[in-house]
């Protein structure tokens, strides 16, 4: 997300973007220090520690996902900058399937402990910033990550097979869309909590099975390219939240519409990929 922000961002304004080596959001006084130094009108936190490696390592993911964040909403705040925390649909606990879209009305019950440090990290970064946006995003997806949902289209394409979980579900998310409303918000200047996707909700094989279409796979070659497989046969390491479609009641009252249905959106990724 950050190098995808960096590059939509620099051909409007200056960007510094800094990479986790040339900032380290843990240190208090180095953020302190490089912030005063760039002077931004706006700071975009875009470093996170994953949702496994936060369960190995919960105090490392309370360093990184909510101290930093408290860090750098703190010195946005002393030079009367803005801040836009990402945070995650992991701050909801998913259930039941089938339920309404969360918004942002619904109780925070996180499952594991990313979520948990996500939550602790809005929740300073609102406390300790005065113009502090919260862009709440799920299942991200752009060019130049190693990641099933950023793959699925060029792997089955290039006749790979996937193994696709079909019992988790949520709002999936192109980048560049992301960016565009990320953009919109910032203009309006509305502090508030928002969530962030394309419209719909999906499961990992759903979406699978959609990249394989647009790439102009048959639904016999799909069956015998896709290995469908259930979150608990994934053993990993942390819990995920099983049903978390997103709906953002700010947006609707600042008069921004939902962002394009996701297949319209994996479309584009898919056009823009293979171009
Ligand atoms: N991707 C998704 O599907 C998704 C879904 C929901 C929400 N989000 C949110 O979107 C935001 C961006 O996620 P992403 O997918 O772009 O994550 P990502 O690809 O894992 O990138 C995270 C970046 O943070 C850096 N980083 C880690 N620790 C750092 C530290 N202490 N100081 C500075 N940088 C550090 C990492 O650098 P190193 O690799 O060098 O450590 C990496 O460049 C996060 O807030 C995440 O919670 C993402």
């Amino acid at each position: 997300m950050g190098s995808h922000l960096a590059s939509r961002l620099a051909r409007d304004h200056e960007v510094a973007a800094l990479t986790h080596a040339a900032l380290d959001i843990t240190d208090r006084d180095a953020v302190r220090r490089t912030v005063n130094a760039v002077g931004p009108q706006v700071v975009f936190n875009c470093a996170v520690f994953q949702v496994d490696e936060s369960e190995q390592d919960p105090a490392k993911a309370q360093a990184v996902n909510a101290d930093g964040p408290r860090y750098l909403a703190e010195a946005a705040n002393e030079i009367g900058a803005e801040i836009v925390q990402f945070s995650t649909q992991y701050v909801f606990a998913g259930t039941p399937v089938g339920r309404a879209p969360y918004t942002i009305e619904d109780d925070l019950k996180p499952v594991n402990v990313y979520g948990s440090t996500k939550v602790a990290g809005e929740q300073a970064v609102r406390d300790t910033c005065a113009q502090s946006y919260i862009v709440r995003t799920s299942w991200v997806y752009g060019s130049g990550k190693a990641s099933f949902l950023c793959n699925a289209h060029t792997e089955l394409k290039a006749g790979k097979r996937v193994r696709a979980i079909d019992d988790i579900w949520s709002s999936t998310t192109y980048v560049e869309d992301l960016i565009d409303r990320c953009l919109e918000i910032i203009g309006r200047r509305h502090y508030a909590i928002y969530q962030v996707v394309n419209a719909g909700v999906c499961t990992y094989h759903e979406f699978a099975l959609e990249a394989g279409r647009l790439v102009g796979l048959s639904y016999e070659q799909l069956d015998s390219l896709i290995e469908i497989t259930h979150e608990r046969e994934m053993k990993r390491i942390a819990a995920r939240p099983r049903y978390t479609p997103l709906r953002c009641l700010v947006s609707e009252k600042v008069g921004l519409p939902p962002l394009r249905d996701w297949r319209n959106a994996l479309a584009a990724y898919a056009e823009e990929e293979l171009e």
